[in-house]
């Protein structure tokens, strides 16, 4: 790794055996690897709070059968879709679909039309998992 610098990190015993239980069942192989993901997970999620251009997905969860729902949930979409970058349509059942709309953009407009989605009348389930794009980490 070109430019690592190492430094020394003096916590609580007790801190240091939780972190070494927890780090274990997270499957991690040592210490150092553990801390930066920790450490990107914070800046990663200061990018989210500073509304910094992010990744993320867009999981909904509805019934097709509501014709009209499935009219929103496109509408929506064409409204957006600067922001879009693909999406997934998998049909769970009879009844339910499940669609994964991956998007690229500021995160306060994702927050806004995963909030948008989530609110359609019908949709049962929806979630956002924002990520980064993996620029400055
Ligand atoms: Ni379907």
């Amino acid at each position: 790794m070109a430019g690592v610098i190492r430094f020394g990190i003096s916590l609580e015993e007790h801190l240091l055996k939780d972190f070494d239980r927890l780090i274990k069942e997270k499957k991690y192989s040592n210490r150092s690897e553990a801390i930066r993901d920790l450490i990107r997970d914070s800046l990663v999620k200061e990018e989210w709070k500073k509304g910094k251009e992010v990744a993320g997905a867009i999981s909904i969860v509805y019934d097709h059968h509501k014709r009209e729902l499935m009219d929103v949930i496109v509408d929506i979409q064409h409204d957006y879709q600067d922001m879009i970058v693909a999406s997934q349509h998998a049909h769970l059942d009879h009844h339910n679909c499940l669609e994964v709309i991956i998007v690229k953009g500021k995160s306060d407009k994702i927050k806004v039309l995963a909030d948008k989605l989530r609110a359609v009348k019908g949709v049962k389930h929806g979630s956002l998992t924002l990520t980064t794009l993996g620029k400055e980490l």
